[in-house]
């Protein structure tokens, strides 16, 4: 199996730096995952991928407090939308943890959530911040 592995693109910058370096991890971690989901080890996968998990809860939980310090008046939306996504992810571990993983649907959800979650969204909190610090 040959997946895919992510590269930081500076498209991907939400002219924050801070989150920017943020999004950098997620992008190592999710290539961490997927040199465990190339060995295929569930074990490892299962560690990885708890490892990936954890730091997007905490990713998400600052973001948030970013917004809310910042006023940023898009933050209930925002915060809906990071909910629907860990919903999503703990359903893959449940498919992990049952035998049941299709890897390269997991791998694009993840690329498609970090390009179109980063570019579509995470940008109008960076616009709304470096509009008020103008
Ligand atoms: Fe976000
Ligand atoms: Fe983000």
């Amino acid at each position: 199996m040959s997946l895919e592995k992510f590269e930081w693109d500076d498209k991907l910058s939400v002219g924050v730096h801070e989150m920017d370096q943020q999004h950098k991890t997620l992008i190592k971690k999710i290539n961490a995952l997927i040199d465990t989901l190339e060995g295929g080890d569930t074990g490892k996968v299962l560690s990885s991928f708890g490892e990936l998990a954890g730091f997007v809860i905490q990713h998400f939980e600052e973001e948030e407090k970013l917004m809310e310090d910042a006023g940023f008046p898009g933050l209930g939306g925002h915060k809906l939308i990071h909910k629907n996504l860990l919903d999503q992810v703990g359903g893959f571990k449940g498919e992990i943890e049952s035998g049941n993983l299709d890897s390269k649907k997991l791998v694009n959800f993840l690329k498609f959530w970090l390009t179109s979650h980063i570019m579509g969204i995470d940008v109008k909190y960076g616009e709304h911040i470096n509009k008020n610090a103008a």
